[in-house]
């Protein structure tokens, strides 16, 4: 856990650091070997994806660009408005890129949803999503997912770039928040 002493602010550790270092490896050589004389592009999703586009990037064998777009649906809150907000576009020229969205968690699926929406009409050979995390039972749409890391219950989850308000982003485990935290 570290950081700080944010004990009494959450249930219970989800998912350990050591978990996840492990499992970014394993998807690292499947990515690698999928995309294999592929022209690759890393996409980030700000804020949340730091965590995980740096490790992951870190855990591919080879040289990949990156880039990074800033969207936000929760704002302050514990749950999604649906209305997704562009805060930062990409910097990249999409034709012919092999992209390859980099996010921490598909909660209910609706801003990546959009997401691959936006991205259909930019030219790119081809467009799949890793997740690292992903909560199967608070889809309100569905999303094809390539790669996921984890599936988990319909918690709210902070740690390892996932916030509440901002607090709990460099948490080095996913932990579940404790209710009195947000309620
Ligand atoms: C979080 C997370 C995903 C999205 C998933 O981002 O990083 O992008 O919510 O939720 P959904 O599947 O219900 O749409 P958020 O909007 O909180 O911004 P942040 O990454 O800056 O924390």
């Amino acid at each position: 856990m570290r950081a700080a002493d944010v004990s009494s602010d959450i249930t219970r550790v989800l998912v350990t650091e050591e978990e996840i270092r492990t499992k970014l490896d394993d998807i690292a050589a499947q990515v690698a070997s999928d995309y294999d004389g592929k022209d690759l592009l890393l996409v980030g999703v700000l804020k949340g994806a730091v965590m995980v586009m740096a490790d992951f990037s870190r855990a591919l064998p080879t040289l990949v660009p990156m880039d990074w777009m800033a969207v936000s649906s929760y704002g302050a809150g514990t749950k999604s408005s649906g209305v997704v907000q562009i805060r930062k576009d990409l910097d990249t020229d999409l034709h012919g890129k092999h992209v390859l969205i980099v996010e921490d968690i598909i909660d209910s699926g609706l801003t990546l949803s959009w997401l691959l929406e936006n991205f259909a009409s930019r030219g790119a050979a081809s467009v799949e999503v890793f997740a690292l995390l992903r909560k199967p039972e608070a889809a309100k749409v569905v999303v094809h997912c390539k790669y996921v890391g984890f599936d988990i219950p319909t918690e709210f989850v902070v740690g390892y770039g996932l916030d509440y308000a901002e607090k709990y982003r460099n948490l080095r485990d996913v932990a579940i928040l404790a209710p009195h935290v947000y309620a």
